[in-house]
């Protein structure tokens, strides 16, 4: 008889989201409001844009993919990432008016770290960040389109920390003890992630939630998560696990690249409205009340 095994951390993390099921408790409840105040600013959705990078003009439109779903982000009034890209593509972003959270590769150029860091914050970037998961590869450290990365200490990441008003975000945390570790060099937020399955058996995101919450309970650090992020119900459940707000991912590239601006809008808000059915189903006006209470796993 065949034996296989499934090491791919994307296929276990669908099937960890898939396995969680939800209750209903509709007596006394109310349509949700799914507005969420986070780092002092108002938010119409704990839903954010994924930290994506390295995408081009769809369909021979104006914009890049990354501007398009920029400016979705701006019009829909949600936090927005990117990932890595030179200055003069981050200037591009921020002049849609979308409160952006720069993800900063960890380059081997430290100078190169500082130098997008301060960029970001005197062009009026929300926040800034760096993907702690995009380290090392199968040859030692990685090299990712061309530039080399480099081990991150923690002064390295206490450096960049202190050099900046701004909230910073760690991304790709995935232990409670990598998260603690950020709360103590003063990270305002960890994003749960494995990065789309960088590591073989990577627990899923949601999995490891309630431990990294409980971890970082009564320390000032947000929580968010990405990874198989795709729906509302997704969206529900990281919510109830910990998560203080949701990143879609690769789930979004379709509506994307078909529908640009209009495309993106209408897939985050379709996964905002899921988002607002489920809460409104199971007895939560507010996403500050979810919790586990509904879910069955
Ligand atoms: C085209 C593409 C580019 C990405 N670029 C970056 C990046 O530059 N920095 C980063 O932190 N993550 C990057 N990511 C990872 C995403 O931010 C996110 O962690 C991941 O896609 C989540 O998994 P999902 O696609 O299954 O939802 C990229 C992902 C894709 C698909």
């Amino acid at each position: 008889m065949a034996y296989s095994r499934v090491s791919d951390a994307n296929e276990i993390t669908a099937r960890y989201m898939d396995s969680i099921l939800i209750k209903e408790r509709l007596i006394d409840s109310i349509v949700a409001d799914t507005s969420v105040s986070l780092f002092g600013e108002q938010l119409a959705s704990p839903v954010m844009t994924p930290a994506f990078s390295h995408l081009k003009q769809f369909n021979g439109r104006e914009l890049t993919g990354l501007e398009e779903y920029s400016v979705a982000a701006k019009n829909l009034n949600i936090l927005n990432f990117v990932g890595m890209m030179e200055n003069d593509m981050f200037q591009r972003i921020i002049d849609t008016g979308a409160k952006t959270v720069r993800i900063v590769k960890p380059y081997a150029d430290n100078a190169k770290v500082m130098d997008q860091m301060k960029f970001a914050e005197d062009a009026g970037a929300f926040g800034i960040g760096m993907d702690i998961d995009h380290i090392f590869g199968n040859d030692g450290l990685d090299v990712v389109i061309g530039e080399q990365m480099a081990v991150q200490t923690s002064d390295m990441i206490r450096s960049y920390i202190e050099s900046t008003s701004l909230p910073f975000f760690i991304k790709g945390v995935l232990s409670e003890e990598e998260a603690v570790k950020c709360a103590d060099l003063g990270a305002r937020a960890v994003i749960v992630s494995h990065h789309h399955g960088r590591l073989p058996y990577a627990v899923p995101p949601m999995k490891i939630l309630p431990a990294i919450k409980k971890a970082l309970e009564g320390r000032d650090v947000k929580i968010i998560v990405d990874c198989g992020i795709s729906s509302g119900a997704d969206v529900y459940k990281c919510l109830a696990l910990g998560a203080d707000a949701a990143a879609v991912g690769r789930s979004m590239l379709p509506s994307l690249e078909e529908g640009g601006v209009d495309g993106a809008q209408k897939f985050i808000k379709g996964v905002n409205d899921e988002l607002r059915y489920i809460m409104s189903c199971t007895g939560f006006a507010r996403v500050s009340d979810i919790d586990d209470s509904c879910l069955v796993m």
